[in-house]
Order: structure tokens, then C-alpha cells, then sequence
């Protein structure tokens, strides 16, 4: 699997200045690559109740369903208060939403501004609820 991981992490921060993260001011860039390359894109969206707040994981995978996109190979995420100085690795809710349509070995590709790190799916959520389970 070929993955310009450079590339993902200059799209993912890129994607990051179009968050609306007026509560937190923690602005989160996501870009998401699936089995065919084609990418698509989210950053979290806050809400004044707070909990209508949508995480950009979640935005990346609204727009590549939506359009048809059902297997994939990785995602990026960047966030940060200001700088990029920390990996910003997905919230629970996140992977689950995640799993429902990839494999263990999905690449969560994270960047603390220095460094890039890749994990897959099975590192972050193992022995995670699927769909199988409901067969
Ligand atoms: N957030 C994300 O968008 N993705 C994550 O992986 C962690 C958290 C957002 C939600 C909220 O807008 C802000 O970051 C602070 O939690």
C-alpha cells in the first residue's frame, strides 16, 4: 500500500482552517483516502449546545458515504489549539463510527507537527462491537 503520508498530512492541515471551533478554539483536520484514492475531507463543526458538535473524523466519513465511497485505506487527522504540537488521536466515538466501514488494518495516520505516526484500526480499537455481531 502506497500512502504519500506527507501529502495526507498537508491536505489534513489544510482541511483543519475550514473548522468552526468557536467553543473550543481546538480546530481538527481530517482527510480520508479510500480504496480507489479518491479523497474526501472534514474538520470538526461546533455547536452552541455543545453536544451537536461533530468531530471532523466523523465530517471526513459523512462526505465519502454520501457519495458512495465504502472501503478504505486511511485517514489523517491534525488538530491542535493553536500550532500543531500534539497528535490528536480519535475520540471513541470516532472509531466506532470508523470500523463500521474498514478493516483492522485501516491506516489513522497522526502528525504532532514533528513526527508522523501511523496506527491501524486493531491498535486503537481492539475487540471493538460490528456489524457481524449481529448476524
Ligand atoms: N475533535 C475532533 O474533531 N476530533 C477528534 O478526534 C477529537 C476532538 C473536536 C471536537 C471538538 O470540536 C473539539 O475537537 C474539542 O473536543
Amino acid at each position: 500500500m502506497d500512502i504519500n503520508y506527507n501529502e495526507l498530512v498537508q491536505l489534513a492541515i489544510f482541511t483543519r482552517q475550514r473548522a468552526y471551533a468557536p467553543y473550543s478554539n481546538f480546530k481538527v483536520g481530517a482527510y480520508l483516502l479510500d480504496a480507489n484514492d479518491e479523497c474526501y475531507y472534514g474538520c470538526n463543526i461546533e455547536n452552541a449546545s455543545y453536544s451537536a458538535t461533530i468531530c471532523a473524523e466523523r465530517g471526513a466519513f459523512m462526505q465519502a458515504v454520501s457519495v458512495g465511497a465504502r472501503k478504505f485505506k486511511a485517514i489523517c487527522i491534525v488538530g491542535g489549539l493553536d500550532e500543531i504540537t500534539d497528535f490528536c488521536y480519535p475520540c471513541g466515538v470516532c472509531l466506532q463510527f470508523m470500523s463500521e466501514f474498514c478493516d483492522g488494518d485501516f491506516q489513522i495516520v497522526l502528525y504532532n507537527g514533528k513526527e508522523i505516526r501511523v496506527h491501524t484500526l486493531d491498535e486503537l480499537l481492539p475487540h471493538r462491537f460490528n456489524k457481524d455481531q449481529l448476524k
